[in-house]
């Protein structure tokens, strides 16, 4: 028997030990970032494929035997175009639209193509995690914006920018995510859109515009894309295809101007994003995407709706505050100052109810703010779980004493 080799000497400076978390799940499970399992059409996808390979199985068949181009399928191009153009009123050419795996991978070649260590990037102060996690392993230094029940705060956005670079500090772009903002649920007005703009313009900033949430919005007008608003080249618009449909199938897209769509694809490893999914995407959404999105996003609501009625019955005199967004999968709970619910996370999801805390989502990751925040989803539990959840956890919280 040879001992057990050791790569200790040999790993290279980049490389960090990465923790493989299985995913576990608590009774009432509100930590996730999707929608349930039984909501995604896995038979309309499946159906999909099938109707693509009896209708044209040479072509599927020809796709399938070659790795998939570097932008990727072409027919799921041209039908996230017209869909784009249709839901948020902007045109781009196929050879302006990269297809990837998961709009997380989107942002990653973004990233790496804007961002040399160092650099300063300006993001809501609390965040999706996932971009910041990317952000730092590129070197960026993350400053948060501030924001409140709209989101960016834009006459703060202007005066943090305007300092930073007057101290030689000046920020490379701003990520954002407008619509049903993750994890704080709030989505940027029409003028607060333009008004963050103007000032990008001013300072010569790019605007990364992260749309992941926007298929999911069950109430209210839909806000105008930052880059149906400016077609000068300034906005990076990133969306996805994993919250609308499923994770699982890992695809998302990004478009911007040439020049950078080029620097960005350099970073990609290996072909365009799986043909099977985007067979798949392309065939369900063609015909399905109004039929889907109606019939998914009354579910979100109801369930939006039983989370919030319920922390107004469990939290309603407590002091605690909370965002009732008008989509996407998050409601964001504010505890009074003081209230730590950020060190008992664990206990509390071992005695059944699951939260993401504050502190995760923080964009500058300092640790001393967002110990009183979690974020809620509300979307992958049934409308009683989501009651019996809420009520559950109101009950842990007088027991830990932060309620
Ligand atoms: C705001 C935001 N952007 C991007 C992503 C990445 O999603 P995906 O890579 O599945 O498209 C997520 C996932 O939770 C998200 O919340």
């Amino acid at each position: 028997m040879v001992g057990t080799f050791s790569y200790e000497t040999l790993f290279s400076e980049d490389s960090t030990d990465t923790p493989l978390n299985p995913v576990a799940h608590a009774k009432y499970d509100f930590a996730v970032a999707y929608p349930a399992p039984e909501t995604l059409p896995m038979d309309g996808l499946i159906q999909a494929l099938q109707t693509a390979v009896d209708s044209n199985s040479e072509k599927v068949l020809a796709e399938m035997a070659y790795y998939p181009q570097q932008l990727g399928a072409l027919e799921l191009r041209e039908y996230t175009i017209e869909k784009l153009k249709a839901d948020r009123g902007f045109t781009v050419t196929p050879e302006e639209i990269a297809l990837t795996n998961g709009s997380g991978e989107a942002l990653g070649l973004v990233i790496q193509a804007l961002t040399n260590p160092g650099d300063v990037v300006l993001a809501e102060e609390f965040v999706y995690m996932g971009t910041t996690n990317q952000l730092r392993r590129f070197g960026a230094d993350i400053r948060g914006v501030a924001i409140d029940d709209g989101g960016i705060i834009t006459e703060a956005l202007d005066k943090q920018i305007t300092e930073l670079t007057a101290a030689g500090e000046k920020p490379k772009y701003l990520y954002t995510i407008p619509e049903h903002q993750n994890p704080t649920g709030s989505t940027l007005s029409g003028e607060r859109r333009k008004a963050i703009l103007e000032i990008a313009h001013k300072h010569g900033m790019p605007i990364l515009e992260d749309d992941c949430y926007v298929d999911l919005r069950y109430k209210g007008e839909v806000q105008p894309a930052f880059r149906a608003l400016d077609d000068s080249g300034i906005v990076v618009y990133v969306a996805s295809y994993s919250k609308l449909l499923a994770p699982g199938l890992r695809l998302g897209y990004f478009t911007c101007s040439p020049d950078l769509m080029r620097r960005a694809l350099s970073f990609k490893i290996g072909s365009g994003p799986n043909q099977f999914a985007a067979v798949a995407i392309e065939g369900f959404l063609k015909n399905n995407l109004d039929s889907h999105r109606d019939n998914f996003n009354p579910m979100l609501e109801a369930k939006c709706n039983s989370m919030v009625a319920a922390l107004e019955e469990q939290f309603g005199d407590s002091g605690a505050t909370w965002s009732f967004p008008e989509g996407g999968c998050y409601v964001w709970l504010t505890m009074p100052e003081g209230a730590d619910i950020a060190s008992i996370r664990d206990e509390v999801f071992e005695q059944g109810v699951g939260y993401v805390a504050g502190p995760n989502f923080e964009a500058e990751a300092s640790g001393r703010i967002g110990q009183n925040c979690a974020r809620l989803c509300f979307a992958f539990e049934s409308v009683e779980k989501n009651a019996e959840g809420i009520a559950l956890l109101a009950q842990l919280f007088k027991q830990h004493g932060v309620m």
